[in-house]
């Protein structure tokens, strides 16, 4: 047994120590907009934030994260993810949205630590997390608008 921090609230969780965070916040904690893609941590679907970094939760060992403050799409706030969000309401960025928790969440963390991100900046962040709808030109524009949601 080991005690989970999710978006602000304790889990006890009844699970193998290696088994993927994924599979915990999908299948016990019943959060799924964090999404299955490759379970090789090579997609960007499943990212969460652990202690406000981006990471892969197919990847990564529950018992790795036991202590540590874990945020989903579903906990995400304050003023990046609020600028995130209207700029990607605005941009219309969404086409099937499969893989798009996992941008935005990539996107939170980037601008957390970069509140003005250049292009570079934007793919070097985001290189990870695969579009199969192919959305990267209007996500690169819309990490430039919540930046400048941000500066206003
Ligand atoms: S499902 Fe985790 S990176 Fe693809
Ligand atoms: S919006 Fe469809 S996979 Fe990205």
């Amino acid at each position: 047994m080991l005690t989970l921090s999710v978006n602000g609230r304790d889990y006890e969780i009844d699970a193998e120590p290696g088994t993927p965070l994924l599979w915990v916040l999908r299948d016990t904690i019943g959060l799924t907009g964090t999404k299955f893609g490759c379970g090789q941590a090579l997609c960007g679907a499943c990212t969460v934030h652990v202690d406000g970094q981006a990471m892969r939760s197919c990847a990564t060992p529950v018992e790795a994260v036991a202590g540590s403050s874990v945020t989903t799409i579903e906990g995400i706030e304050g003023d990046e993810a609020r600028a995130v969000q209207t700029a990607w309401q605005t941009l219309d960025v969404v086409q099937c949205g499969y893989c798009q928790s996992g941008q935005i969440m990539t996107t939170v963390a980037l601008l957390t630590e970069n509140p003005v991100p250049t292009d570079a900046d934007i793919d070097g962040a985001l290189t990870g997390n695969i579009c199969r709808c192919a959305t990267y030109h209007r996500i690169r524009a819309a990490v430039h608008e919540a930046a400048r949601l941000l500066e206003a």
